[in-house]
């Protein structure tokens, strides 16, 4: 297969690793992704081997390719491998921040009211720490860069906390602007990813994103329970790990002596027993990725989400989604004026058609292996 493909006939060949296009139209690869068949073999490789052989070939078999993993997803981020550690969820990589920063009563952190759940509550968690989380006002489904350039004027502020593409509306937030932002303002920066990674590039060290989560199963179209937490090492020793296990400290293979002295990475945030299998699936869903190349899969999700917003218009459906150039994501919520979205659901999964109610629209997330084809009987669904 090219790198980058570019003719249709290159997508074309990625539909037949994802057999979900044979049963049913997936548009909801920003709730849950489907697996490839890829994901389906390094599954089953996993399982073949703990079948017949156990942990016979544990080295070998199971740790080199965790290490491998990790590299793979550095690569996704341009991160290096040791500012990767594997976390069970988005949540749990925001978790490690919030919980292991070394906050001062007083401190501020600024997020948004377009934000889903996991990265609010762990900031709301820390009031009893003294920190107030300042929740910015989303206008048209977007926050305006002008109004966290104004927040972040507070000296308080000590991190910033926003998604790299709104879950509701799919605005995509200007990750650079923002980093330098963050930068010229000594302010911290987190990212919750998942609803990017997998579908665009992103350049952690470019942007001077300072922490990121995601989990695999939404763009990566990997499992859920697996996702990757990234810590970059300029700022690695401000987060103290609040669960120190085994495998937090070096020499983590000596069982014998006992020590607290973390690893000199990301890893000390894993504290023991990683999720094998979902490393596994995770890695195979990696690779498909990195061999198609992310700016390539970004070109693909944004032409085919063009499509359906023009042809969503030319019916007179309302577009709640961010479209301008730069803002716009894999992500379109639309409402047919007079239906209500969950009724739009409701007739688009009789057509076998999946999207999902979100935030008053309704939400529509095609992935590279969807087709324009599927954007076409999604619309005449609506006819
Ligand atoms: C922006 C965003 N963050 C996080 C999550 C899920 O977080 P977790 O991986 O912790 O389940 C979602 C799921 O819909 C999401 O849209």
């Amino acid at each position: 297969m090219p790198k980058r493909p570019t003719s249709s006939m290159s997508w074309e060949r990625t539909r037949s690793l994802f057999p979900v296009t044979r049963e049913i139209v997936y548009f909801n690869n920003a709730g849950v992704g489907p697996v490839s068949t890829r994901v389906d073999e390094a599954l089953r490789r996993f399982a073949g081997e703990a079948t017949r052989m156990g942990a016979f070939h544990y080295p070998r078999a199971f740790d080199a390719e965790i290490e491998r993993v990790r590299a793979r997803a550095a690569l996704l981020l341009n991160a290096s491998a040791d500012e990767i550690a594997f976390v069970k969820n988005t949540t749990e990589g925001l978790g490690i921040v919030a919980a292991g920063l070394d906050w001062r009563h007083g401190d501020q952190v600024v997020s948004c009211d377009l934000e889903y759940p996991s990265n609010v509550y762990p900031w709301w968690s820390l009031r009893d720490r003294g920190v107030e989380t300042l929740m910015l006002r989303g206008r048209d489904g977007r926050l305006p860069f002008a109004v966290v350039e104004e927040a972040l004027r507070n000296p308080r502020v000590r991190l910033l906390a926003l998604s790299s593409v709104e879950f509701g509306s799919g605005a995509r937030n200007d990750l650079e602007a923002l980093g330098g932002l963050c930068r010229e303002r000594g302010v911290l920066f987190c990212v919750d990813a998942i609803q990017s990674v997998g579908c665009f590039p992103i350049d952690v060290e470019h942007c001077g994103v300072d922490f990121l989560a995601a989990d695999g199963h939404k763009w990566m179209l990997s499992v859920e329970g697996c996702g990757i937490f990234f810590c970059s090492k300029r700022v690695q020793d401000l987060v103290t790990p609040r669960i120190v296990g085994w495998r937090s400290v070096r020499n983590n293979l000596d069982f014998d002596t006992y020590h607290t002295d973390l690893q000199d990475s990301a890893g000390r945030f894993e504290e023991g027993t990683p999720n094998t299998p979902g490393i596994f699936a995770l890695g195979a869903a990696i690779d498909l990725l990195l061999e198609l190349d992310l700016a390539a899969i970004g070109e693909r999700v944004l032409a085919l989400t063009d499509r359906l917003v023009d042809g969503l218009r030319a019916r007179g459906a309302e577009i709640k989604s961010p479209r301008e150039p730069g803002e716009a994501s894999g992500i379109v919520s639309f409402e047919i004026p007079g239906q209500p979205p969950a009724e739009t659901v409701r007739k688009l999964r009789a057509e076998k058609i999946f999207t999902i109610e979100r935030r008053g629209g309704v939400r529509a997330s095609p992935h590279f292996y969807n087709s324009e084809a599927e954007i076409d009987r999604l619309l005449s669904a609506l006819d």
